[in-house]
């Protein structure tokens, strides 16, 4: 691409803003023109430009989201109002009908419903969201079995990291040595975005969140009943076969990587795996109660935020959805 297209970072200073600019500082398709915050941050700066307040204009024909849920929904609304195509991490367009909720490698396709959004058909400016980090990070390692088998029930427990929290984030002295059994709207969030995301409202799947004192990487405890019957074989291949190569910049090789040592995965080993973006899977067992159960990682502010932010906007770009 001789010119990269500019872009902008919304929320540039918070834990999801800061690993955009980290994973879009050497990026051969898009070069970093606008970085944004709270007016309490705006004229500090960031990335090596001075930072916007929400109301400033925007030069950037993309817009990554990476603002606080409780300023998103309305902010999101105002910048595809003006034209802007608005690539987002925050929870509250994701189940707008019109809205696409998207994974690439599992549902790309779903972006082209930006087109139905008015504000594309007037001005080019839309909103795409990607899926909530505990989800995306399930979502990546259920689909093949899906895909293949049907999936009758899953069960899922996580363990999830700090940094999933945001910056500054849970104080030191309530998790350090501890683990909380509560994340606000998590389990609501895994169980209805999964629903969207594989176009299957009869997803049977039941969610429980935990918070523990891992930096970054959610690990996810999952047992699943297929709806055909499937051998351990089986399952490697799906795992190993079911997702194409993109070819796009950010998109990981292998998608999903299946573990042999028993003791894997560890966030600190493989949370950084495919720079982020690859989930490793692990203890691919049989269960007693359901049919299989296995462990999952992915890492959350990556392929759980803003590298899936980046993959959806790359396959827009590619798809010549950036007009
Ligand atoms: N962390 C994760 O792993 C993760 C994963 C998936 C999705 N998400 C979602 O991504 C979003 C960002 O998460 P985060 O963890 O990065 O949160 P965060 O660290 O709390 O950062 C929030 C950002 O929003 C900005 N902001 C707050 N109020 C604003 C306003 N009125 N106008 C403009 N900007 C404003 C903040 O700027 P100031 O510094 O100026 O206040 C900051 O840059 C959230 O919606 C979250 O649910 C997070």
């Amino acid at each position: 691409m001789s010119h990269r297209i500019p872009v902008g970072i919304l929320g540039c200073t918070g834990a999801v803003g800061q690993k955009f600019i980290s994973l879009l500082e050497r990026h051969p398709w898009f070069r970093i023109a606008d970085v944004v915050a709270s007016e309490r941050s705006a004229g500090k700066t960031c990335a090596g430009l001075v930072i916007k307040g929400p109301y400033d204009r925007l030069e950037s024909r993309i817009l990554f989201s990476g603002l606080d849920a409780a300023v998103a929904g309305d902010l999101e609304t105002q910048y595809a109002e003006l034209g802007h195509l608005v690539v987002s991490n925050a929870r509250n367009h994701r189940m707008d009908p019109n809205v696409p909720l998207v994974i690439p490698e599992i549902n790309g396709h779903a972006l082209n419903q930006i087109q139905q959004q008015p504000t594309y058909i007037r001005n080019g400016g839309a909103i795409v969201t990607n899926p909530n980090c505990s989800t995306t990070v399930m979502a990546v390692a259920l689909y093949p079995l899906y895909r293949q088998f049907g999936l009758d029930k899953i069960m899922v427990t996580t363990l999830q990291a700090l940094s999933g929290a945001g910056y500054p984030g849970i104080p030191s002295l309530d998790i350090l040595g501890n683990t909380l059994p509560y994340i606000a709207g998590e389990e609501e969030k895994m169980e209805s975005e999964l629903s969207k995301i594989f176009a299957d409202p009869n997803l049977c799947i039941s969610a429980t969140c935990n918070r523990v004192p891992v930096v970054d990487g959610h690990t996810l405890c999952l047992s699943v009943s297929t709806r055909q019957p499937a051998t351990y074989e089986d399952l490697r291949k799906a795992f190993e076969t079911t997702y194409p190569t993109m070819d796009l910049p950010s998109s990981p090789s292998p998608v999903v990587q299946l573990l042999p040592e028993e003791n894997r995965p560890q966030p600190r080993l493989d949370a950084t795996a495919g720079g982020g973006m690859t989930v490793s899977i692990g203890r691919l067992r049989p269960c007693k109660i359901l049919d299989w159960k296995f462990t999952v990682l992915g890492h959350n502010t990556v392929r759980g935020a803003a590298g899936g932010a980046i993959l959806n906007a790359e396959w827009m770009v590619r798809a010549g959805l950036v007009k």
